[in-house]
């Protein structure tokens, strides 16, 4: 048996395009790739998968119709309460990464409750990235540092000055939908880490596709710039 990774990041991408293949909005992708997104959960916690980090939404992702915004904005306001079952009963801690504070009331509310909601919860951390963007949040800890008067910035200075600094480094990056790109996932902690693209557009992803993309990270040997 191979190595499981300890903290796995899923760029969530295909959820409009497997709403155009069924003639549906956009909008029913969304709602589809927030049921795939349970069962890559379940499929983690399986494998012993400690730390996921989600792509929800991005610092770019204002850019988008106003209705879809709103939609996914809903989603996240009651959707996330509404699954607090789920999470307590897989033993899920949620936490957000990004500026949550600029998100509608009703959802930073509902965020804000279900980090509460499900603080004692230990068998996976799952951190939900809304309103992130890599670039962003290695400003917002470099100023943070600034603040606390520190004289020199370090990686170490800059990790430690993240929102949750105490959840380890990506070892996995996965992305569905066929695209090879970071789009402003995780710059910082994906120094090292390992990518899997994959073809699959992310409404349809299961447990199984956690199961394999952890087999092509067993396929690979990680030197982090040593030798191996
Ligand atoms: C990218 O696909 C997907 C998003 C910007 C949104 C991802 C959000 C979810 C899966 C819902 C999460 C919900 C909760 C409550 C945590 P795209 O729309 O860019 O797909 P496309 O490239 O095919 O258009």
């Amino acid at each position: 048996m191979g190595e499981v990774p300890q903290h796995i990041g899923f760029i969530m991408d295909g959820n409009g395009r497997w709403a155009k293949k069924r003639f549906l909005p956009r909008t029913a992708g969304h709602l589809a790739g927030l049921k795939a997104l349970k069962k890559v959960i379940l499929g983690c916690i399986s494998e012993g998968v400690r730390y996921v980090t989600l792509y929800c939404f991005s610092t770019e992702n204002w850019k988008r119709p106003k209705d879809e915004v709103d939609y996914l904005m809903g989603l996240f306001s009651e959707k996330i309460m509404g699954e607090l079952p789920f999470y307590n009963k897989n033993g899920i801690r949620l936490l957000t990464l990004g500026d949550t504070s600029v998100l509608p009331a009703d959802a930073a509310e509902s965020l804000e409750q279900a980090v509460r909601a499900t603080e004692h919860n230990s068998t996976i951390v799952c951190q939900l990235a809304l309103n992130y963007g890599g670039q962003d949040e290695i400003c917002k800890a470099v100023n943070r540092a600034i603040r606390e008067g520190v004289e020199e910035i370090t990686p170490a200075v800059i990790r430690a000055h993240f929102d949750n600094p105490w959840v380890p480094p990506v070892d996995l990056i996965a992305r569905s939908a066929g695209e090879k790109r970071l789009s402003n996932f995780l710059l910082f902690d994906s120094a090292y880490a390992e990518f899997v693209f994959c073809d699959k557009l992310w409404p349809d992803w299961c447990e199984d596709d956690v199961v394999s993309i952890i087999s092509e990270y067993n396929s690979r040997v990680r030197k982090f710039g040593g030798l191996a």
